[in-house]
């Protein structure tokens, strides 16, 4: 098992690897699967604006393709003073395979909140709206 301490420590690690010559909004996640292994991604930018990974995509992708099946934790550093959540896509996509996971928001200033998938996304689409 991974401390969120160092969960967080592995987003902002994978923040430096971002791609973001456009916004330059560098976006570092970490994704805890429940057998304890870590997948990190940031997010990668294309001169295509609408082509732009999310960081929290690119460790969902990751995980997922590699044969993780269940998640914990989520981490998300970026520098920006306010935390940052992930973006409605993001939301909707993690809940699909990681459920009511803590969302660990933290800032290069050591800032953390935390808060469950379930309140970023209230009211979810899913399957069980199928
Ligand atoms: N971005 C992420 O990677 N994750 C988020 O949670 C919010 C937004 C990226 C997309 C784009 O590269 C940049 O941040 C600005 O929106």
């Amino acid at each position: 098992m991974t401390s969120i301490a160092s969960l967080i420590t592995e987003a902002r690690k994978a923040r430096h690897r971002a791609k973001a010559p456009y916004s330059r909004f560098k976006v570092g996640a970490a994704l805890e699967s429940a057998d304890g292994e870590v997948y990190a991604g940031c997010n990668i930018e294309n001169a295509s604006y609408g082509l732009t990974i999310c960081a929290e995509r690119v460790a969902l992708v990751k995980a997922l393709s590699e044969g993780a099946k269940k998640f914990v934790n989520l981490a998300i550093v970026t520098n920006a003073k306010k935390l940052t959540p992930p973006c409605g896509a993001c939301r909707q996509l993690l809940w699909e395979y990681c459920g009511n996971i803590p969302v660990h928001m933290s800032n290069t200033r050591g800032k953390v909140q935390t808060l469950s998938l379930g309140d970023l996304l209230p009211l979810p689409f899913d399957k069980r709206s199928l």
